[in-house]
């Protein structure tokens, strides 16, 4: 406790010194996202966040391809990652070469990449979706191609959830969070049969037959609205364990229940290593400046989707 104070305390003054703002994902951990974080939130909040972000400095506490996505939307600020070995197996699940090879297999549909994927990646497609806004972004890329099909990557679960929800034909690609991929209908039937009156909350990179068995699905953000909103006696969140940790002191009135899984990723970044990027200003991100003009292109597309 007295390191961690020490932590926070060297922080907030780092910040101020550094001009930086410290933008943490909801599946960082408590101390992070109460103690130091100056915004939280999903992937798509985040992005946006960066996009708008005045400080000369941003620490995104979370993984890589959130810190290059604040990069490639705010090219002028310096962004720092605490630790660049924060991966996620979606973005590892494909690469450019992939994309250019689907893209042949089917010309002429649109392709859409979750922004969980390498700047490289999103160099090739048309547009970026989050959990947020993928049913949105598919219906749009559609039918501004004209086409009824699409092709969505790298979660082929994210895509299964997103073609439940309309009538476009989409085509997946085989990776999978490693994170949301373990959780079974088993999963689910149990903490029913354990609580009869629990709400469950999934996130849509769970399989398809969890996210059937839930009573909602929506991005990490959408579950957070969801149980402000609804205040459950009980609810489950079906995703990474921080999210009920970071939430809970906001929501009293609402027990939350396992089952929940850690993203080893996710946990790499701590407040030392926070501390430690502020005071070395390491390590940096920086990507290809034309691979970030095409990048950047795909990213601000989906943003500009009314
Ligand atoms: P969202 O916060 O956008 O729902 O994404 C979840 C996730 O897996 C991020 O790694
Ligand atoms: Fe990637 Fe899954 Fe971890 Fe999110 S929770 S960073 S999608 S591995």
């Amino acid at each position: 406790w007295v390191l961690m104070h020490e932590d926070i305390t060297a922080i907030r003054v780092l910040k101020r010194d550094r001009d930086a703002i410290i933008l943490a994902h909801n599946y960082q951990t408590p101390e992070i996202y109460h103690g130091v974080a100056d915004i939280v939130g999903d992937s798509l909040a985040l992005a946006r966040e960066a996009m708008r972000a005045k400080a000369a400095v941003i620490v995104l506490a979370g993984v890589h391809f959130m810190a290059e996505t604040a990069k490639l939307l705010n090219p002028d600020k310096t962004v720092l990652i605490p630790d660049s070995r924060a991966g996620c197996s979606l973005a590892e699940s494909i690469t450019a070469a992939d994309v250019r090879a689907l893209r042949a297999r089917h010309p002429g549909l649109p392709v859409i990449a979750y922004v969980n994927t390498s700047a490289a990646v999103k160099a090739e497609v048309d547009y970026c979706c989050t959990s947020a806004n993928a049913r949105k972004v598919v219906e749009f890329a559609a039918n501004q191609a004209g086409t009824d099909a699409v092709i969505m990557l790298p979660d082929r679960f994210l895509a299964a959830n997103t073609a439940r929800e309309t009538q476009i034909r989409i085509i997946a690609w085989d990776g999978a969070c490693e994170v949301h991929e373990r959780f079974t209908q088993a999963d689910i039937a149990q903490v029913r049969a354990q609580y009869a009156d629990v709400v469950v909350l999934a996130h849509p990179e769970c399989p398809e037959e969890v996210v059937a068995a839930s009573d909602f699905a929506g991005s990490t953000a959408a579950m957070a609205d969801y149980v402000a909103r609804h205040q459950p006696k009980r609810v489950a969140l079906i995703t990474e364990c921080s999210m009920s940790d970071n939430i809970a002191s906001a929501n009293p009135g609402t027990e939350f229940v396992k089952p929940c899984n850690l993203c080893p990723h996710m946990k790499r970044i701590s407040l030392h290593k926070i501390r430690t990027a502020l005071g070395t200003m390491s390590e940096a991100v920086t990507i290809d400046p034309d691979l970030a003009v095409r990048a950047r292109r795909s990213v601000e597309r989906m943003l500009a989707i009314p």
